[in-house]
Order: structure tokens, then C-alpha cells, then sequence
């Protein structure tokens, strides 16, 4: 199995993407994995969900507080000495209309998809063994030019940038970094959108016909994607992107 011994931290591993991830890992052989997320609740219905599977240890962090960082890593080595892989999924989408974006709009998007990631990978790498995979989770919309989101897109692309220049930093250590890059998936997300929910799915219905495939991805359709890069079967990739979008941003 891809993921045979494999000891790893996914954050925003409580819903959605990550959550379907960690499901996934235990079942590809993962033999710990830890999740994070910011609400307790949430965290705890997804330790007990992921505890029927597997060794797994719910951390509460949030991505825009450097403390919490420190936390984790120390957490992490504590309990595991070492890790294997890291699936830096945690992400908020705040759509911001052009017009309406200030310095505070853009700092806090910002610090919870870029900061945020590149404190903790920075944390983490000693305590990660050789042959380690990192895994940054971006956007297919940080190569579209969709109206309202210019800082999530920016976040992202900003993320993008960093898995080359981590991979050169990186490497002679043995550790990768790739991105894996979403496209609209059906996770609790829209939801944190502030939108109506009539909006919410005029919105949806409007990304949806964009889509070539004509509609959103279900989460067990990007697990194989994620599961692939944290493990050794990407070995000879650095630097990479993988999309999985419904071919939006290829098509
Ligand atoms: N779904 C999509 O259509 C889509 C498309 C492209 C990219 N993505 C990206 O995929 C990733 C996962 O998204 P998802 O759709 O699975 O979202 P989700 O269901 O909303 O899950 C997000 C996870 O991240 C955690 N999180 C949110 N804000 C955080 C913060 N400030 N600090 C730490 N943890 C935080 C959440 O925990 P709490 O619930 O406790 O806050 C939750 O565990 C994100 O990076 C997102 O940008 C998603």
C-alpha cells in the first residue's frame, strides 16, 4: 500500500478535503496520522470517526498563530520522534470584490494560506525523516482570473511559488515539495462564504457550468491525488503541481 509505515500531520484534516484525505491514508497503510483543525467540536468528531481506522492524534491549531506552530511541532516530535509526510491542506476561501479589499482583507488570507504553511513546514522539517513529502494545497484558481477572488488566487499562487523554492532548499535533505491544486470540491467551505444560501447556489451553479466537466468534485476524487504525492510513489517529483479540477484549468 502507498502509505505502508507511513507516519504523517494533515492539517484541516476535521472536513472536506482533509478529512476524506486522512480516511484515506489509514486505508493506504498510513500507521499514524495526526489531523488539526481550529474548532473543538469538529476535532473531536473526527478524531472518533478516524480513531475506528487507525492511530490518530487530533492537535487544535490554527494557521495564523506562529505559538500554535511552535505547539504542534513540539507535539509531533513528542509523540511520533519523526514524521513522513505533511499534507499542509488547511485553507480559508474569503471572497473580497475588487472595490471592498483592504490591508486587513488581504493580511488575514494571507497569514492563514501562505504565512501560515511556511511557518509550519519551516517547524517541521527537522523533525521530518529523509524520503519526507511535503504536500501544499492550492487553487486551479490561481491560474484563472475569476472576479472576487484576486487575494484568495494570490494566497495560493503564493503557495505555489514556495513548493519550487522549498524543493531546491529542500532537497538535499530528501524531502519534496509538491502542490496539489483543488478545483471546486463539495466541502463545508462555501458555506464559511458569508453568502445567502440562494446565492450561494446561484454561485455554485455559475463555477459549475465553467467547469468542462460540468459540475463539483466529491472528495473521494482527490484522495488518490494527495494520498500519491505524501507518498514515495512521487518520488522523481519536486516542484510539481497536480490539478485535479474536472479539467478547468487545462480545458
Ligand atoms: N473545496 C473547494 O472547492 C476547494 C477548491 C480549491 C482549493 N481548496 C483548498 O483545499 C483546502 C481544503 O479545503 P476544504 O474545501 O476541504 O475546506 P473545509 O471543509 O472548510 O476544511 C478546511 C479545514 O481547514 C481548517 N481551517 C480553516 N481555517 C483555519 C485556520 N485559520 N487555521 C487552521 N485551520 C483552519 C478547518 O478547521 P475548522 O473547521 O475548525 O475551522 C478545516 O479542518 C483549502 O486549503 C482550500 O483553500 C478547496
Amino acid at each position: 500500500m502507498q502509505l505502508d509505515g507511513k507516519i504523517g500531520l494533515i492539517t484541516g484534516g476535521t472536513t472536506g478535503i482533509g478529512f476524506e484525505t486522512a480516511k484515506h491514508a489509514f486505508k493506504q497503510g498510513a500507521t499514524a496520522i495526526a489531523i488539526t483543525g481550529q474548532n473543538e467540536g469538529r476535532l473531536a468528531s473526527a478524531r472518533d470517526a478516524l480513531a475506528l481506522l487507525g492511530d490518530v492524534t487530533a492537535i487544535r491549531w490554527r494557521a495564523d498563530q506562529p505559538d500554535d506552530t511552535k505547539r504542534l511541532a513540539g507535539v509531533l516530535k513528542d509523540k511520533y520522534g519523526a514524521i513522513d509526510f505533511v499534507f499542509a491542506n488547511a485553507g480559508v476561501c474569503w471572497p473580497t470584490p475588487f472595490g471592498e479589499i483592504d490591508a486587513t482583507a488581504v493580511q488575514s488570507q494571507m497569514m492563514v494560506n501562505f504565512t501560515g504553511p511556511l511557518l509550519l513546514v519551516q517547524a517541521l522539517v527537522p523533525i521530518m525523516n529523509k524520503d519526507g513529502s511535503i504536500v501544499l494545497t492550492t487553487s486551479c484558481l490561481h491560474q484563472l482570473g475569476i472576479p472576487g477572488y484576486a487575494v484568495y488566487s494570490a494566497s495560493k499562487a503564493a503557495l505555489r511559488s514556495l513548493a519550487r523554492t522549498l524543493s531546491a532548499e529542500l532537497k538535499d535533505r530528501g524531502i519534496r515539495v509538491n502542490t496539489l491544486a483543488p478545483g471546486p470540491f463539495e466541502t463545508p467551505i462555501h458555506g464559511k462564504f458569508g453568502m445567502e444560501p440562494a446565492q450561494l447556489q446561484e454561485a455554485k451553479g455559475y463555477v459549475a457550468s465553467m467547469v468542462p466537466l460540468g459540475r463539483f468534485g466529491h472528495t473521494e476524487e482527490i484522495v488518490d491525488a494527495a494520498v500519491f504525492l505524501a507518498s514515495n510513489g512521487s518520488r522523481y517529483m519536486l516542484g510539481e503541481e497536480v490539478s485535479v479540477d474536472g479539467g478547468w484549468s487545462n480545458l
